[in-house]
């Protein structure tokens, strides 16, 4: 099959605007970026009950989850998480276009990586978020066990021990999760999310 054979249909009868109508919001992808144990999915997952209850329509996708499923044949290379951003990326845009807000918690370690995802969704509707807290924070906390089983060589390629993290420089929000607690850090997320998501007339 060549791309030749594919046709992809671009005019539709239902607009962007009119699924976020619909919903009552501004559709938006939320790209939160940072080291594995620094709070991304708890901050997403918060935020995204915040929203609910507050008449918004969200969805989080997260690394642990879309790599057990859509990306389970998808390993810890460069090339690889490459890969599994631009799948994320692709699928965070039917989103958008479908006027929903996507809530994605991915490492993402690279400025390469998060540029590529932000060209494939649009700069005018991704926005960066730096869940930041130091190595040795989220060391330290190890949720998943993680870190000590790539400090013991058990786990290779892993984020911040023998795997680079590039930190964002220009971020649209950065939130300090050592220095906050997960309810501030939401609210922090929310305040700045709101009036992006508010329907304008
Ligand atoms: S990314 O680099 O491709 O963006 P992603 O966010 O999908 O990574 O997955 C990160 C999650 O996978 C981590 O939170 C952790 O639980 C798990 N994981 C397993 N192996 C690794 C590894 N080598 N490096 C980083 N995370 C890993």
């Amino acid at each position: 099959m060549s791309k030749k054979d594919i046709h992809p249909i671009f005019e539709r009868l239902l607009q962007r605007e009119d699924r976020q109508k619909r919903l009552g919001q501004q559709s938006k992808v939320l790209w939160l970026t940072g080291l594995s144990g620094s709070g991304k999915s708890t901050i997403a997952l918060t935020l995204e009950r915040m929203l609910f209850e507050n008449g918004f329509f969200a969805q989080v996708l997260d690394g642990d989850n879309i790599r057990s499923g859509i990306n389970n044949n998808l390993s810890f290379s460069m090339e690889d998480r490459q890969e599994n951003i631009r799948r994320i990326a692709e699928v965070s845009r039917l989103y958008l276009h479908s006027g929903i807000i996507a809530i994605n918690c991915f490492i993402s370690p690279t400025k390469a990586i998060r540029a590529f995802a932000r060209d494939i969704i649009g700069a005018e509707d991704f926005l960066e978020i730096y869940i930041n807290a130091p190595l040795d924070v989220c060391e330290s906390r190890d949720v998943k066990g993680l870190y000590q089983k790539a400090r013991r060589g058990e786990l290779k390629e892993f984020t911040g021990i023998d795997s680079p993290y590039e930190a964002p420089e220009q971020p649209d929000l950065e939130i300090r999760t050592d220095q906050a607690t997960i309810e501030e850090a939401t609210e922090m997320l929310y305040r700045f999310l709101l009036p992006q998501i508010q329907i304008k007339n």
